[in-house]
């Protein structure tokens, strides 16, 4: 039986990738977008017509109800739920004095209770299968901080934690958890950043590169796989060297 997976924020940047690459390697594919619905429909459309099985689901990963609901029309269309890949995320540059109650509190719903939310509703399937991948995108500035980022960063640093302690407690269930921290990724996320800015990026890169989004696929993809099986709990930095600690 083909194996499925559910990618939250797939209608844009890495979760996109992400999504042609599992649906390149035979998965069914749930696409989850929030705001997004023509590129999310256009990557359905792309996905179909290449012979793969997809839907697209919208939900706001920090709405429980939302999250309910795409999951139960995720199990009702493929049956089960292999793999979930925790990639919806929102960041924003802004003086840490400057940040607003409301700000710090909309990228905690987004970036880490959404997290929360989509595990909740997989592991119980997944822990009565004996058998499941979590793969949870967080970010370099989770591991070193970044200025300018406090909330992001802590968001960040709050998906490792979780990531390493989720892995302890379902090892014995057969289900392995790990996260992914990119480094600089030519996404919409980064659009604002000015050119010089990009090749000062680069000049601190060993690789010399911006990532780009395919890259970090494949990286998530590997992580789902056989071959990978002995990783769990672990925090895959995939910067091209930007941050190696
Ligand atoms: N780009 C980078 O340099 C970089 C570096 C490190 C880590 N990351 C992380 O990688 C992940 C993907 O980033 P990206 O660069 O691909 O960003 P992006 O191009 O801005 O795309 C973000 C995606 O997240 C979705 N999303 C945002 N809020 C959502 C919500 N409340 N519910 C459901 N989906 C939501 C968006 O969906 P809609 O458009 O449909 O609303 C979109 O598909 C994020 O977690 C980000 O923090 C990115």
């Amino acid at each position: 039986m083909k194996k499925t997976v559910l990618i939250t924020g797939s209608s844009r940047g890495i979760g996109r990738a992400t999504a042609k690459k599992f649906a390149l390697e035979g998965y069914n594919v749930i696409i989850n977008y929030h705001k997004s619905k023509d590129k999310a429909l256009s990557l359905l459309e792309e996905l179909l017509s290449s012979g793969a099985n997809a839907i697209a689901v919208q939900a706001d990963v920090s709405d429980r109800k939302q999250v309910e609901a795409m999951f139960e029309e995720g199990y009702k269309k493929f049956g089960n739920i292999d793999v979930l890949v925790n990639n919806a995320g929102i960041a924003d540059m802004t003086l840490f004095t400057d940040i607003t109650q409301e700000q710090w509190k909309r990228i905690f719903d987004v970036n880490v209770n959404g997290m929360f939310n989509c595990c909740q509703c997989v592991l119980p399937k997944m822990i009565s299968e004996k058998a499941g991948r979590i793969i949870n995108i967080s970010s370099i500035w989770g591991l070193v901080g970044a200025s300018c980022e406090a909330h992001y960063s802590a968001t960040k640093g709050a998906i490792i934690s979780f990531t390493k302690a989720l892995a302890k407690e379902l090892g014995p269930s057969n289900i392995l958890v790990n996260a992914v921290a990119p480094g600089a990724v030519d996404t919409d996320m980064i659009a604002g950043v000015s050119e010089e800015i990009r090749e000062i990026i680069k000049d601190e890169t060993p690789l010399e590169i911006i990532c780009k989004p395919e890259q970090i696929a494949n990286v998530v993809y590997f992580l789902a796989t056989d071959e990978a099986y002995l990783i769990t709990g672990q925090i895959i930095n995939a910067s091209a060297g930007f941050v190696i600690c």
